[in-house]
């Protein structure tokens, strides 16, 4: 099925084209700016093995096109991003580490590009649009995933590329012991792997006593199944905007770039 597109011109900060780069897939829709909703269809494309930099950068450019899209798009992608540059890859090709991915996907799409932290991206949308609006104080976001991604606001303000799911716990990396594809390589039942992120998430709670919990990633749909057998001081939200809180928090960035 195709997109319908976005043949009409749009004011300066009204939209954006948001990406979302995962492991498996690579989705992208045109966002609404104000009110966070998708203005067209997303669209999904595999995610091209290899992962390098030249393949992921012609599907974005798959992406927009197909969109018809000509103003300001932003990418989450997994990883550290400083000024627009990878400064990790923990479970994506090595030869992202230090590759300006901003200027990758600028100069593939001719488009201005704003790439930022998936977790940081799902986390904006939760704050501007989802379990996170008008929170005040500290929140962290935790996606549960292939990784544990981390976003930290302070009173709405993201604290980028916070790496919480690469807390050490009990000698392992944490998010090797508690990711939710630990759950399903191991085939462990939700209340199985719910005491991994209880150990996980207390920690995370000693060590910076937060005012509230988001949690996403693919297993937030399912959040009946584990967050009630959670015990922790700090009360645990589900994410709101599911499948599209990276779209959404992608392209909330670029405009956010936009309007600076
Ligand atoms: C990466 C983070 C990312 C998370 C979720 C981790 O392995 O280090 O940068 O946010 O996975 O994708």
């Amino acid at each position: 099925m195709t997109a319908p597109a976005s043949d009409q011109p749009v004011a300066p900060g009204e939209a954006a084209f948001g990406v979302d780069i995962g492991g498996s897939g690579i989705k992208g829709a045109v966002v609404d700016a104000v009110t966070g909703e998708l203005r067209t269809q997303r669209v999904r494309i595999a995610t091209p093995r290899p992962s390098t930099p030249d393949n992921v950068a012609e599907v974005v450019v798959e992406l927009v096109t197909r969109a018809k899209w000509s103003g300001p798009v932003g990418a989450t992608f997994p990883a550290v991003i400083k000024r627009g540059v990878a400064r990790s890859a923990a479970n994506v090709d090595e030869s992202w580490i230090d590759t300006d991915v901003d200027a990758v996907f600028s100069k593939a799409t001719g488009l201005e590009v704003t790439v930022l932290n998936d977790a940081d991206a799902a986390g904006i949308a939760e704050v501007r649009f989802g379990a996170a609006k008008g929170v005040p104080g500290l929140v962290i976001l935790l996606t549960f995933g292939t990784g544990i991604g981390s976003g930290i606001f302070l009173d709405g303000q993201l604290v980028p590329n916070s790496e919480l799911g690469h807390l050490e716990l009990d000698g392992h990396d944490a998010e090797s012991r508690a990711a939710a594809s630990v759950k399903d390589k191991q085939k462990m039942s939700y209340k199985q792997w719910s005491k991994r992120v209880q150990t996980y998430m207390s920690h995370v709670e000693a060590l910076f006593s937060p005012d509230l919990f988001i949690v996403g990633g693919g297993v937030s749909k399912d959040a009946d199944r584990w967050v009630p057998l959670l015990n922790l001081q700090t009360p645990v939200r589900p994410a709101q905007l599911l499948n599209n809180a990276g779209i959404v928090g992608a392209a909330m960035a670029a405009v956010e770039r936009g309007a600076d």
